[in-house]
């Protein structure tokens, strides 16, 4: 299956079960014979480096592995920095390229050091979390975490190709792939009322998510890409993405970051903005609760404590869609289609406080 992100550069997303081991044809396909630099975590690294490498080298690259230790944690300037000391040590040139193997940690970091490393080296994404290759690995945001902020320092930079092998996700973590089935769910609510469907006919198990994940992942990749084709630089429809990350990225912040994962906080957040949107007649009565009954039924959570009200309030009043009183949020007034909404900050903390 073979998706194209029609930018002015247009690239491929190509999602194949075992493409992993025959990444080095599809390379082939895109670059000529040079030097590459994979850049992974040490998990995915063990996991999939030699695969990947071997592969590469059968088909007349040279092929070199940098890895860091896996986790959020590492998702900053010092690894970037020994990112790039790998690099010169091994004498990459702009005619070089990178091959970015993991999960969104890798695929943010990898990027962004191809994107800057000599004013920028052309990259492709091999993302292998549910995650990655729903979301991070498609439209171009590179970056890494400051001690000020989460992805605060990154560029808009598309890769030249996006290789999905739905098989990788065996092995990861239960929690991690039903973590992913946020951002899945999100798509089918915002764009895609046939993803919606497939999600309603499956039982919820993690079995049942590796047996549709061809499907799942395509499907998402395709209103992912259709967002970003229409707005590559964030300015616009590209906030639809953002449905239920509003108040999502208040649960993180205020449990803690990485108590509650992202997917996991989308769940909350689309639930609860829904909650608000139907009491404020936004949203037709039975949205909400189909939303619900859905990520419950994958196992994410879909709730708050009483106790995060207030500190939930304070980080709405300081989330970058706050302008004065009112908070602009993300709302589906029916299945398949987002639309934008600006709901008073003071009535939000009304409707929260339940
Ligand atoms: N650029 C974007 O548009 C965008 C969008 C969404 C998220 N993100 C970023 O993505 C990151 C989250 O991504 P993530 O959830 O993939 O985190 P991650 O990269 O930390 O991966 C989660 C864990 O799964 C492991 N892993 C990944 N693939 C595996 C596999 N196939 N088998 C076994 N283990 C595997 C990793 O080693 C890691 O321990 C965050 O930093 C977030 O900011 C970026």
């Amino acid at each position: 299956m073979k998706l194209n992100v029609n930018l002015p550069t247009p690239y491929d997303i190509v999602i194949e079960k075992g493409a992993l081991a025959k990444a080095g044809d599809w390379v082939a396909t895109l670059w000529q014979p040079q030097k590459i630099a994979i850049i992974t975590d040490n998990r995915v690294g063990s996991l999939y480096a030699e695969t990947v490498k071997l592969s590469l080298e059968n088909a007349g690259f040279e092929a070199i592995v940098f890895d860091f230790l896996e986790g959020e944690a590492s998702k900053n300037l010092k690894t970037v920095n020994k990112a790039y000391e790998f690099l010169v040590k091994h004498e990459m040139t702009r005619s070089d390229g990178i091959v970015a193997l993991g999960g969104g940690v890798v695929g943010d970091l990898a990027g962004f050091v191809a994107s800057t490393y000599m004013r920028g080296i052309h990259f492709l994404q091999i993302p292998t979390s549910l995650t990655a290759q729903v979301d991070s690995s498609i439209g171009g945001k590179t970056g890494v975490n400051t001690s000020f902020a989460k992805n605060m320092v990154g560029t808009f930079t598309q890769p030249d190709g996006v290789l999905i092998d739905p098989e990788t996700l065996q092995t990861l973590g239960k929690r991690e792939l039903i973590e992913g089935m946020g951002e899945v769910i999100k798509y089918g609510l915002i764009d895609d009322v046939e993803l919606w469907e497939e999600l309603s006919a499956m039982d919820g198990s993690p079995e049942s998510i590796l047996a549709h994940a061809e499907s799942i992942i395509y499907r998402s990749c395709n209103v992912k890409r259709k967002v970003v084709v229409e707005d590559e630089l964030d300015n616009g429809v590209r906030l639809y993405l953002n449905f239920g990350h509003t108040i999502g990225h208040a649960i993180e912040a205020t449990a803690g970051y990485g108590k509650v994962m992202h997917g996991e906080a989308v769940a909350i957040g689309m639930v609860q903005i829904s909650r608000v949107a139907e009491k404020k007649g936004l949203m037709p009565q039975g949205i909400t609760q189909a939303i619900e009954n859905m990520c419950q039924k994958f196992g994410l959570p879909t709730d708050y404590q009483p106790w995060q009200v207030d500190e939930l309030y304070n980080a709405l009043k300081h989330d970058k869609k706050a302008r004065g009183h009112m908070i602009k949020t993300v709302i589906v007034p029916e299945l398949g289609r987002a639309a934008i909404n600006q709901i008073p900050l003071e009535e939000m903390k009304a409707y929260l406080e339940k």
